[in-house]
């Protein structure tokens, strides 16, 4: 999948964020080395503390469909500058893609910032012993 597709996807998945509260949408767009595409936007929920973030959403339906490793994500949000992904996404990133794989953030302009995992979360929590 061209990183430029995967963009399109995560611009896309920002259409359905349910985000009463911030009016903030995220959309993401993860593809695992399987090769099939899996999209994600935030969903927010009253009680604010329940909300998932688009990143984790994408992920997570990844996951949940059997792919575990996953090997691009493309983060969209409509913000001046790329989007951030929060701690919490950076932790979910660094259990199921390689500490290499890539992070591409963008903005509502086009704008574009590449990462890899590692780099969004040194040193991250990888060992229980
Ligand atoms: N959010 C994401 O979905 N991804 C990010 O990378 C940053 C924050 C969401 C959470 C909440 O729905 C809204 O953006 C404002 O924090």
């Amino acid at each position: 999948m061209e990183t430029t597709d995967l963009v399109a996807l995560a611009q896309q998945a920002s259409e359905n964020a349910y985000v009463p509260y911030s009016q903030f949408p995220i959309g993401a767009a993860v593809v695992p080395k399987s090769g099939e595409v899996f999209q994600g936007c935030n969903i927010e929920n009253i009680s604010f503390g329940l909300s998932n973030c688009g990143e984790r959403t994408a992920i997570f339906k990844a996951v949940s469909e059997g792919h575990r490793e996953l090997e691009k994500i493309a983060v969209y949000g409509s913000t001046n500058e790329p989007v951030s992904p929060c701690g919490a996404c950076r932790q979910v990133m660094a259990e199921f893609f390689e500490p290499s794989a890539k992070v591409i953030l963008i903005s509502k302009n086009g704008k574009t910032v590449e990462m890899t995992v590692e780099e969004l979360l040194p040193y991250s929590f990888t060992d229980l012993t």
